[in-house]
């Protein structure tokens, strides 16, 4: 069986003083049978939302971490800081890191291998931008940035497919098209992890999931969660969207 995996990417929003209630919401409305629920706040806001989630159902995790355990590199935050608070889980390759940021191919797998090595959990972002899907590239380009996750540990993984075009544009993939990439990304799983972790491997699709479209793509049999932007900060419409997410699926 695969539990399915809701996770909030907050970005940089949020202060102390917004996510006290927010989390305290949150807390009270997860429960232990449906979806795994995680919610990924900017670095400064981990003590606190650890804090309130504590004991309780859901998760919290970083959004991003360095590859190295400890060293100079001034302004980063590394994987063993994040598993000393607390965190289980890190957002590794989003887009925007890889947009803005260099973040590629190479230092993604690096920063996923920092982060499993701390005992923390990754959610391995990857997707192909409106050219590349437009050129006809798109499974291509998934089999080219999927190659990251040889060597990652299956217990400690989740993949997010989140086509690039899709990420806060207002403009979902298809149910259709979700399906397409996420069974594509499973058989390569598999030919990189095994057949047996990519049968229980959570792969999310994540780009402006809203609480009207994620009913109907959390129904297609190989998308088994999603990686939320902005429909998370309204703790509303996100729980709108676990809501919406089967608890279990049975695996491959
Ligand atoms: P979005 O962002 O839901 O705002 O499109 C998703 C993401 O970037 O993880």
């Amino acid at each position: 069986m695969r539990r399915c995996l809701i996770a909030a990417n907050w970005k940089m929003h949020g202060t102390v003083a917004s996510i006290e209630a927010y989390l305290e919401t949150l807390v009270e409305r997860v429960g232990p049978d449906g979806p795994e629920v995680v919610v990924c706040p900017p670095f400064t806001l981990l003590p606190a939302a650890l804090l309130i989630a504590s004991g309780s159902e859901v998760a919290v995790g970083a959004q991003n971490c360095h590859w190295a355990d400890a060293g100079a590199f001034t302004g980063e935050v590394a994987a063993p800081m994040l598993a000393e608070l607390g965190a289980q889980w890190v957002i590794v390759g989003h887009s925007e890191r890889r947009q803005h940021f260099g973040e590629t191919d190479e230092t993604a797998a690096a920063r996923a291998k920092a982060a499993q090595r701390a005992g923390l959990s990754v959610i391995f972002c990857l997707g192909e931008t409106l050219e590349q899907r437009d050129a006809g590239e798109t499974l291509a380009v998934l089999e080219r940035q999927s190659a990251a996750l040889a060597g990652l540990d299956p217990a400690l993984l989740a993949v997010a497919y989140e086509p690039v075009w899709a990420i806060g544009t207002g403009r979902n993939a298809t149910p259709a098209q979700a399906q397409e990439a996420h069974a594509a990304l499973r058989r390569r799983a598999g030919e990189l992890l095994g057949a047996e972790a990519a049968g229980t491997l959570r792969i999310l699709y994540g780009g402006s999931v809203k609480p009207d479209n994620a009913l109907s793509l959390l129904a297609q049999s190989d998308v088994d969660g999603a990686l939320v932007g902005g429909a998370s900060l309204d703790v509303e419409g996100f729980c709108a969207i676990i809501h919406a997410a089967p608890g279990r699926r049975p695996g491959a």
